[in-house]
């Protein structure tokens, strides 16, 4: 079964701390039923997730994700396949968005647009990836 990766942007739709604990909660009971992993990349102002997993199954993810109204907006950015995960061991890590996602004048400047290319959103979860693979115990 070829494994597919995907990644979107969104916008919050009313975030708070709340919220976002009830997403990941969602999240990671469903990501572990299905084989799906992958990361969330929080702030007030966007979402970037990565889903991975077999196909039909992050298909059909994005398609529950998408009809969800904490956030707004889904953007897909890239949809491709690959021989190995990027976050096997997550069924969904989050990670408060560090300075190298976009600034807020970035993200009204259009920098998610932008970015339909795609492969230049992989490079955000690449990094992130790497600096959890330094730490985890
Ligand atoms: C930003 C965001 C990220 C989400 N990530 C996932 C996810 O990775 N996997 C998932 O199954 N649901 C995720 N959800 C929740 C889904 O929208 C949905 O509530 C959940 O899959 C349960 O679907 P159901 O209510 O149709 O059973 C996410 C929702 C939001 C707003």
């Amino acid at each position: 079964m070829p494994l597919t990766q995907m990644i979107y942007a969104s916008q919050p739709f009313g975030f708070d701390d709340a919220m976002l604990a009830g997403i990941l909660l969602d999240a990671r009971r469903c990501n572990a039923r299905d084989d799906v992993t992958g990361a969330l990349i929080v702030r007030g102002d966007m979402y970037l997730q990565l889903l991975e997993g077999p196909k039909s199954k992050v298909e059909a993810t994005y398609e529950r994700i998408i009809q969800d109204d904490r956030h707004v907006n889904p953007v897909r950015l890239l949809t491709h396949e690959i021989d190995a995960r990027m976050f096997p061991e997550w069924s969904m890590l989050d990670d408060p968005a560090k300075s190298w996602v976009w600034s807020i004048a970035e993200v009204r400047g259009g920098a998610v647009e932008r970015f339909s290319a795609g492969k230049e959103a992989l490079k955000f979860f690449q990094r992130l990836a790497a600096s959890r693979a330094d730490t985890a115990g």
